[in-house]
């Protein structure tokens, strides 16, 4: 199984993305920081404590991080997830407390403790935390297998007209990332936008039967009805766990390897990242974007690690 940190900010499809991963065999998750995204890094925090005791993975160390952006002021998102961060369920209390480190110094910890190329680290938040272990501890970069974040898009946005929320909320930190000289994969929002809790999926997933598959189903209610009426969605767009997907099981994506760069510019494009694909990557490039998922199989893998987990 690869070995794997999730740096998130749960957030119903982050609480999704972290029981796909501890529910999948392909995965080891050893452990789990937290940064402002959102929600307030409080709230966040607490509902992946909660989520961890739902899925039964509270003895992954859980670290709290950034409380906000490096740059740009807090913003979170409220009308998507709710005052909580996770709103619709209801969730049991933490079981295990918190990792006393600071979420960045665990993602270091974890990454230096461990053989060089062994740790995945998936980002499904803003890219704060990433950013400053990567500057606080450089050698983390070389010794890391590979990032896969969800956020960005080849085109298009979602909290601006060109910018995706998690690149949105710390443009500088996404800058940082997708520069620093390690395997670096985005899941931007070109094929999260495929990755829809249809009704049918809807059907599949309620069909699992267990405690935490009824959380996942009531977390898809409020989540969609936000979709629906903020978004003009007819069902949601579960984004972060498609970056767990990657993991798992790359051929449910498509990928094309691309220079990516992220507009720092204040005005319309700030946020926006800039994917270079008009011709073939240069050999150098260590950037790539998925282009294509195959939905069936993606929600096979979220139903599977659901069944995996049953009552914990
Ligand atoms: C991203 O923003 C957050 O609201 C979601 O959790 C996801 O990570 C989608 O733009
Ligand atoms: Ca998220």
């Amino acid at each position: 199984a690869r070995t794997v940190l999730i740096d998130c900010d749960p957030g119903h499809d982050d609480a999704i993305a972290l029981l796909l991963a501890h529910g999948s065999p392909a995965i080891d998750l050893v452990g789990v920081s937290t940064v402002a995204g959102n929600q307030t890094l409080a709230k966040i925090t607490r509902n992946a404590q909660s989520i961890a005791a739902a899925g039964g993975f509270s003895h992954v160390p859980i670290a709290a991080g950034a409380t906000r952006g490096l740059v740009t002021a807090p913003f979170v998102a409220a009308d998507i997830h709710g005052e909580s961060g996770l709103d619709g369920p209801h969730l049991p209390e933490p079981v295990a407390p918190l990792d006393p480190r600071h979420g960045v110094q665990l993602i270091i910890d974890t990454v230096m403790t461990r053989p060089a190329g062994t740790v995945t680290i998936i980002a499904t938040g803003p890219l704060t935390n990433l950013a400053l272990a990567a500057r606080l501890e450089p050698r983390i970069v070389e010794r890391v297998r590979e990032v896969v974040f969800m956020g960005g898009a080849i085109q298009g946005g979602n909290l601006t007209p060109t910018a995706e929320f998690n690149i949105a909320v710390d443009p500088e930190a996404a800058h940082v990332v997708v520069h620093e000289n390690w395997e670096v994969t985005m899941i931007g929002l070109d094929v999260t936008h495929l990755a829809l809790a249809t009704t049918q999926v809807r059907g599949h997933l309620d069909a699992v039967g267990t405690t935490p598959a009824r959380i996942v189903g009531e977390m898809l209610d409020f989540y969609g009805a936000a979709y629906v009426t903020s978004q003009g969605f007819a069902c949601p767009p579960v984004h972060d766990p498609v970056a767990v997907a990657a993991i798992i099981d790359a051929s449910v994506l498509e990928f094309r390897r691309a220079p990516i760069d992220v507009s720092l510019a204040e005005g319309p494009t700030r946020g926006m990242t800039v994917v270079d694909l008009r011709k073939p990557a240069p050999e150098s490039c260590r950037t790539r974007v998925a282009v294509g998922l195959d939905t069936h199989r993606f929600w096979a893998l979220v139903v599977d690690a659901l069944t995996r987990i049953g009552e914990p």
